[in-house]
């Protein structure tokens, strides 16, 4: 794989310190399993902005474009917050995704078996828990028009947002939930609001569509959103592959993050669709923020990035083993009582991000041995 380009985008926050373990782990892999790529750096978000005026330049859009993978940290903070809408960090992370045509966004919610008492919920509702949420990622009220803030003539002030679908966002986003609950527990369940929003009864309406057509052998159920977030508290196993819009995906991967103990655990694969090659243009990127409140402290927990890291090789350079290793090595590190603050359970030992990137290329070491 030494000839795959590789896009680093760590961003603001805690993304350069979760993403310095990631280069650790990458270093790894050159060393240990030849598996090496050609790393170029770029940024976004508000480091963008402070140095070039945006929060992503057309020089790193490119990059993007013509990257095998981008792996990003995350953007945004409270410096930026009161920037222009088409100014703030989060707009070059929006714009990666539209740009890249990345609409399958694949939120994975894995409860590792040390950290079923990490959780909110009792052990027994999450231990073993793997569920896979497809967020869809370029569409719906994140891009829909009419959008903005208008003055009427009295002086009221409107703010518009958008929500809308058509029937091959729907349709593609839906395919890669049900390719993908083949080869799991062949379950998906599709989530709108089919009750209040015409956008809620067409996603409803072609998803049915698709199944009955290709998919007759996946078992297919339909949930309201708001039913959806209940029923990811009170029995969240009943789940296999959710797929819903853009921001109820935005919202029950958040919900569904405190399932496996800790929004610092999500990793996340955004994918595009495949080009006349087989080749798919894809970021990945953990589902959390760039924590403001625990930045530069060397306290976020960088497996979400790491666990992204390990999506990568999977998902883009069908190096499964590779993948499992990384993984393997991320649930030893916590089989052996290793935590970041935020995944503390009675007992074990508290390291900072550095600490628990050592844990892991400690781990690699013993499985490579
Ligand atoms: P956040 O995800 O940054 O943080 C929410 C809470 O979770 C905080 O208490 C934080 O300390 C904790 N947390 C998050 N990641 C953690 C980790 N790896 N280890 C330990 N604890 C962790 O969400 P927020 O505070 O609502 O947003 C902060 C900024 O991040 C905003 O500007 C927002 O727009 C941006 N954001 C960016 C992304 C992204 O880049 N993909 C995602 C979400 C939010
Ligand atoms: C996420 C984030 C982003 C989103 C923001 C930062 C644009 O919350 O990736 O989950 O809303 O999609
Ligand atoms: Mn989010």
């Amino acid at each position: 794989a030494a000839n795959k380009k590789l896009l680093i985008l760590a961003g603001d926050g805690i993304g350069p310190e979760v993403m310095r373990q990631v280069e650790r782990v990458l270093d790894w892999y050159a060393k240990r399993r030849a598996v090496s790529f050609g790393v170029n750096h770029g940024l976004v978000g508000g480091c963008s902005y402070d140095k070039h005026g945006t929060p992503l330049t057309d020089e790193t859009m490119g990059e993007a474009m013509e990257a095998d993978a981008v792996l990003l940290g995350a953007v945004g903070g409270p410096k930026w917050d009161s920037l222009p809408f088409e100014k703030k960090p989060e707009r070059g992370l929006l714009r990666l995704r539209k740009d890249m045509e990345l609409f399958a966004n694949l939120r994975p919610a894995i409860v590792f078996g040390p950290l079923a008492d990490a959780s909110s919920l009792k052990r027994e509702l999450v231990d073993g828990l793997d569920i896979m949420i497809v967020r869809e990622l370029t569409g719906g009220v994140y891009f829909g028009k009419p959008r903005g803030i208008e003055t009427l003539p009295d002086g009221t002030r409107r703010g518009i947002n958008t929500q809308v679908y058509t029937t091959p966002e729907i349709q593609r986003v839906a395919r890669v939930a049900f390719d993908l609950a083949r080869l799991r527990g062949r379950k998906v369940c599709s989530v709108e609001k089919a009750n209040v929003m015409e956008s809620g009864v067409l996603w409803r309406e072609e998803v049915q569509k698709l199944h009955d057509a290709d998919y007759k052998d996946v078992e297919l159920s339909h949930m309201y959103a708001d039913n959806c977030a209940m029923q990811l508290v009170r029995q969240p196993k009943q789940f296999d592959v959710i797929v819903t819009d853009n921001l109820f995906g935005d919202l029950l991967s958040d919900c569904a993050a405190m399932l496996t103990g800790s929004l610092g655990m999500l990793p996340s694969a955004s994918l595009g669709a495949a080009d006349a090659r087989g080749r798919r243009r894809a970021l990945y990127e953990p589902v959390h923020g760039s924590a403001p409140d625990i930045a530069g402290k060397d306290l976020a927990n960088p497996l979400a990035t790491i666990l992204s890291l390990a999506m990568m090789l999977r998902y883009s350079f069908a190096l499964g083993a590779d993948a499992d290793l990384l993984e393997k090595a991320v649930s030893n590190a916590l089989g052996a009582g290793i935590r970041t603050g935020d995944i503390m359970t009675p007992g074990a030992t508290k390291v900072s991000t550095a600490g628990m990137g050592d844990a892991v290329l400690k781990e690699l070491d013993k499985l490579a041995a």
